[in-house]
């Protein structure tokens, strides 16, 4: 008997996994510039001296992660047939939403032999959790490079930047040599370190410009090449998301995620081919998934102004002024079972903010005779989209 599955048999994908945000590219394109620097900066690995420090920067979806997963996967592979090599080791670190104590914690568990009891959660420092990742360096010896991926995020950055670099001169570690790789999606990091720091980090600093259409287009032809079977894509539709992706910031991450969305719709229409209107429909998608994103990132009470702002669209009851929002405010509030805010001035401020960040449109009215000023705002969003995707936060 038939399932709902049987007659699902063709698909435009033959490889769709090199369209995932996970898959390491086997090959790096147009990047050859900062692979040379990468290079110059990591050779004094092959002969066993102390690597140099180097500090990535450039926006997301510039390739800085993937470069540098190429980077250490071709010097691991080298230091294997090199006499003068030390042991390598890497160690891959993201930062993101991790206190200093937890990265190094994380790092001397993962150095501290099989058998041995895990570093305590509680109860130690910082400090103790450095001199044990020091002992258990010098215990396994060889090189150590840390990768501190997503750095900025890092509220403790100069302490590491100061501390792990300096080991072996400070004359805390004798038989390992370490080396940090830091990866910023924010230039302006570094002028938030202190000067001390910054000196060992300008060893090799590589920057990563964002794509043009051309790079992101190469770039997508060889994904393509690999996702889809033969025939199975056309130039003009790669060529597309390269251009959309390549006005937006040239991230490659938004291309490739053009592609494979593109590639899904077409699979969903019964079509054998991502053609150009597929990967603009993509774009719609992507772009409403974005939204919703960000109204996710905002605080619950927030949401409720923006989904007020919303309702408010819909029955033609905007522009509309602080006072006015508040009570609907307060319904809707009271619809997802929270205690409604109850001064004005907070609604005010979170419609300031939510103005700052694109929301909404505010325009500033007289107050006729009185002279007295106020604030009309009004959705600058597609009100069903806003309402759709707070339903479904509120599953
Ligand atoms: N030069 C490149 N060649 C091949 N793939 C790339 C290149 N640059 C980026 N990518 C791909 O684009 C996506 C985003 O790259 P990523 O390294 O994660 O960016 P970043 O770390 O700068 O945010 C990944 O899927 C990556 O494989
Ligand atoms: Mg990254």
């Amino acid at each position: 008997m038939p399932g709902p599955f049987t007659d699902i048999t063709d698909t435009i994908f033959s490889n769709k996994e090199v369209l995932n945000e996970s898959y390491q590219p086997e090959a790096i394109l147009k990047r050859e510039q900062e692979i040379e620097e990468y290079r110059y900066a990591l050779q004094d690995v092959l002969f066993g001296r102390d690597p140099e420090n180097v500090m990535l920067y450039g926006k997301a979806g510039l390739g800085k992660t993937a470069v540098t997963t190429y980077m250490m996967d071709a010097l691991n592979d080298e230091v294997q047939s090199r006499d003068e090599a030390d042991d390598l080791h890497i160690h891959n670190v993201n930062c993101n939403s991790k206190t200093l104590f937890m990265i190094i914690r994380v790092l001397v568990n993962k150095l501290l032999p099989q058998d041995a009891s895990q570093f305590p959660k509680r109860g130690l420092g910082t400090g103790d959790a450095f001199e044990e990742l020091y002992q258990q360096l010098d215990r396994v010896g060889g090189t150590h490079l840390f990768v501190f991926d997503e750095i900025d995020h890092l509220d403790e950055v100069d302490t590491l930047l100061y501390e792990l670099p300096r080991a072996r001169s400070n004359g805390h570690l004798t038989d390992a040599r370490v080396g940090i790789i830091g990866i910023s999606n924010n230039y302006t990091f570094r002028k938030t370190l202190s000067p001390k720091v910054k000196d060992t980090l300008m060893e090799n600093e590589i920057s990563f410009s964002p794509y043009d259409a051309t790079e992101l287009k190469a770039i997508l032809k060889d994904r393509a090449e690999q996702a889809f079977v033969e025939d199975g894509w056309e130039q003009s539709a790669v060529g597309m998301a390269s251009a959309i992706s390549a006005q937006d910031m040239g991230n490659a991450r938004q291309a490739i995620d053009l592609l494979r969305v593109g590639g899904e719709v077409a699979e969903r229409a019964g079509d054998s081919c991502v053609i150009d209107d597929h990967i603009e429909t993509a774009r719609e998608l992507v772009q409403r998934g974005r939204l919703a994103n960000r109204i996710r990132d905002q605080t619950d009470h927030s949401q409720y102004v923006l989904e007020t702002i919303a309702r408010l669209e819909k029955r033609d009851d905007t522009p509309a002024r602080s006072k006015e929002i508040r009570e609907t405010y307060e319904q809707v509030a009271e619809s997802w079972a929270t205690t409604p805010l109850t001064s004005l001035k907070s609604i005010q401020d979170h419609l300031a903010d939510l103005h700052m960040l694109g929301f909404l449109q505010r325009d500033k009215r007289n107050q006729g005779r009185s002279g007295g000023q106020y604030f009309e705002y009004q959705l600058d969003l597609d009100p069903e989209l806003v309402i759709e995707t707070r339903e479904k936060i509120e599953g």
